[in-house]
């Protein structure tokens, strides 16, 4: 096998949600292998640029950009300043989404469908729809004057299968009462595959890749009795541990996967399988 095909030294990485759970591992991977990753977030809370922990952790060239990736003057502005600081732009990752919690909050109600508000449907398909063709627009169009460059799309198990509602019950609450993970969640995703596929047929001469990767749920303390009615779901017996999509996400980005174009990479434990 030729040694470089996992390489990514000096290639720009725009990380959409770069400040969440799993937008900082895959920074994290990112800069491990040779590349800049550019954390692009609405909160920045989570990293700050200016600490020893931050280029420990996203090597010396990372940097954080407070983007909102629902409005296009911001990705705008996201794309011509990481052209002024690095001249170019390799890789996208259209990681943000609207992530509900729903084994973990206590107003469930507005989750059910017959409740579920406008607004919200409106939000949630805001941040992980048009966010990710907001990005893909602008910055693909920066990729393809380049003739070179990588999407990847993160979508979901939840792009592959519906949600299993029982996985959210909570007792001693009557059927009309009980949480569901809201429709946006399995809209959202399926509909990344849908834009996985145009993109990677519409840009493929451009010299433009794109793929999806639909990863099952990551444990983050969720509670215990949700952790084992999913493990029960999963062939493999546990939910994934956060590193665990980074060799997915560097195979995607990286010439590793050079003949791979238009696919959804699924990592679900087996749990789709079943
Ligand atoms: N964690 C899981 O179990 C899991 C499983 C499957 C898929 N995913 C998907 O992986 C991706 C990352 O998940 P996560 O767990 O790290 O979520 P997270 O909630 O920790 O991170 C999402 C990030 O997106 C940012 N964001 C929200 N709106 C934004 C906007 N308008 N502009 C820019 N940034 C915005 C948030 O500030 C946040 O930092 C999501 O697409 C999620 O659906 C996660």
């Amino acid at each position: 096998m030729k040694k470089d095909l996992f390489d990514l030294t000096d290639r720009v990485t725009i990380i959409t949600g770069g400040a969440g759970q799993l937008g900082q591992q895959h920074a994290e991977v990112i800069a491990g292998a040779g590349g800049i990753p550019v954390l692009a977030d609405i909160h920045l809370d989570e990293v700050d640029p200016r600490s020893p922990a931050f280029k420990e952790h996203f090597g010396q060239q990372a940097c954080a950009i407070q983007t909102d990736i629902t409005s296009p003057k911001s990705v705008r502005t996201l794309l011509e300043d990481v052209l002024k600081r690095y001249g170019r732009v390799d890789v996208l990752i259209n990681n943000a989404a609207n992530n509900p919690k729903m084994e973990k909050t206590a107003e469930v109600e507005f989750s059910r469908l017959e409740n579920f508000p406008l607004k919200q449907w409106e939000a949630d398909l805001s941040v992980g729809l048009t966010g990710a063709f907001l990005c893909s627009q602008v910055i693909g169009t920066e990729m393809a004057k380049q003739k070179r460059g990588v999407i990847v799309n993160v979508a979901s198990d939840l792009a592959v299968i519906a949600p299993d509602q029982r996985l959210y019950r909570k007792a001693g609450l009557p059927a009309d009462q009980q949480p569901v993970k809201p429709v946006t969640y399995s809209v959202v995703k399926t509909g990344l595959i849908g834009l996985t596929r145009y993109l990677a047929t519409y840009w493929a001469e451009a010299g433009i890749r794109v793929n999806a990767i639909s990863p099952g749920g990551v444990y983050n303390n969720q509670p215990d009795e949700f952790v084992s009615r999913l493990a029960n779901l999963i062939p493999l017996g546990r939910m994934a541990i956060a590193d665990e999509y980074q060799a997915a996400i560097l195979f995607l980005c990286s010439d590793a996967s050079s003949y791979m174009t238009g696919t959804n990479l699924v990592i679900d434990g087996g749990r789709s399988c079943w």
